[in-house]
């Protein structure tokens, strides 16, 4: 007897299967004969593994216009604004609206999240509040939190000592600023010091790395370089990366292969980093995605990131990833039917690797998360952004949804067309 059988779902790769579930593992798949407590009928649905998201500010979420909302829509204004919010936010606050944001995660299949947790104020409020609702979410979102010196690790005074702290009080991974130090060489160092700090502790270290548009800022080279000195390999990340866009080609030439050759992962955020950067242009104005087609074709892992939610930084979200699959697909320009295929592995199996989530996926003895979407296949999935009819989190259903179609009723057209192409 299984505990949960979903039945006659087309996977990603257009396999169609079933799925057996017993606990919290998948225990058996292909076709499957046999009596469970609960069946879903997914016949003509696609099933995946659940959604990932490598890269988020659950501290900041759902904050939208508290105290103010952001006027020039910049980062340096986002950045203020928090400074300002996370000085009148309690440990409550956050933690309610990060559990908000959780559940609407939880109804859209995106179970596991990385997010970055600013380390500058000295009473740590906001390490508290996540390491709270980290607790209280285990049981249906892998959180990952990233321990992140928003105001600089050295250009605040107490940067790196909080920093410290936080990671003593269980943070998971070492985060950084380096764009956003005093000097080139502060931002340099700070790299060194954080890849050092993530090596001798064993842990990962994700940072937020050139994200501004200055052609010249080279810290993801210093990055890559600690990454390659330290063996860090994919247990290094470096996020938003948009200074690249604005590079001068023949140095990106040299660059790519130096990343590849360190073995980290990169982050872009294509939400926030379309309306954040190329502020200070008139026309043209650059887009500030970082060039991920050019990494992906270097063999390095690119995820998209979702970064924000309602809050200083960005003023819309709805916790989906296949928003931000759409977007960067638009952006980065991937149109071509292999490139669609990958933006939606990027939001599911290159962040999961990213995160290096064990037991991801939908095969035999994988951890029982996956989602039931309303569509025929991944491309169908980022082109209709459809409803999830069920999110199953280590082996429960947390979320159920009805299909919801357009009841038709034009004259000469009797019968209701579904928007769907493929699959019923
Ligand atoms: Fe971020």
């Amino acid at each position: 007897m299984f505990d949960l059988l979903v039945k006659g779902g087309t996977l990603p790769d257009g396999t169609v299967s079933d799925i057996a579930i017993r606990g919290d593992r998948i225990v058996a798949t292909g076709r499957v004969e046999g009596a469970a407590r609960e069946v879903i009928d997914a016949t003509g649905d696609l099933v995946s593994p659940p959604f990932v998201d490598p890269h988020f500010h659950m501290d900041a979420t759902l904050s939208y216009g508290i105290p103010r909302v952001n006027g020039s829509g910049t980062l340096l204004e986002g950045i203020a604004l928090w400074g300002e919010l996370r000085e009148l936010a309690s440990v409550e606050d956050m933690v309610a609206r990060a559990l908000t944001y959780c559940d609407w995660a939880a109804s859209m299949g995106l179970l596991a999240i990385r997010s970055h947790v600013d380390t500058t104020p000295d009473h740590l409020r906001t390490v508290e509040a996540m390491l709270e609702v980290r607790r209280r979410v285990a049981g249906y979102i892998d959180l990952q939190l990233v321990a992140f010196p928003q105001d600089g690790l050295y250009r605040s005074r107490t940067g790196r000592e909080n920093l410290i702290r936080a990671l003593d009080m269980g943070l998971d991974v070492v985060g950084g600023i380096p764009h956003f130090e005093r000097t080139m060489a502060d931002g340099a160092e700070s790299l060194r010091d954080l890849c050092r700090m993530a090596a001798d502790r064993g842990l990962r270290v994700d940072v937020h790395c050139d994200e501004s548009d200055d052609p010249m800022s080279r810290h993801v080279e210093t990055l890559a370089a600690e990454v390659t000195r330290h063996g860090l390999g994919a247990r290094a990340a470096g996020s938003h990366l948009t200074s690249m866009h604005s590079m001068d080609n023949y140095y990106v030439s040299k660059l790519l292969p130096l990343i590849a050759e360190s073995g980290m992962t990169a982050i872009p955020n294509p939400l926030i980093n379309i309306t954040i950067q190329g502020r200070h242009d008139s026309f043209p104005k650059r887009r500030g995605l970082t060039r991920v087609k050019e990494m992906q074709a270097h063999g390095i892992t690119v995820g998209w990131g979702q970064d924000c939610v309602m809050d200083p930084w960005y003023s819309l979200g709805t916790a989906d990833m296949l928003d931000v699959a759409f977007m960067g697909l638009h952006v980065a320009q991937m149109t071509h039917p292999e490139e669609m295929a990958r933006c939606f592995r990027m939001v599911t199996e290159d962040n999961a690797k990213i995160m290096a989530l064990e037991g991801y996926g939908l095969g035999k003895g994988c951890i029982a998360s996956l989602v039931v979407l309303d569509a025929g296949n991944p491309t169908e999935a980022i082109r209709l952004r459809p409803e999830r009819l069920a999110v199953v989190s280590k082996g429960k259903i947390v979320s159920r949804r009805a299909r919801n179609d357009a009841q038709l009723a034009l004259p000469g057209r009797p019968e209701a067309v579904r928007r769907r192409i493929e699959g019923r």
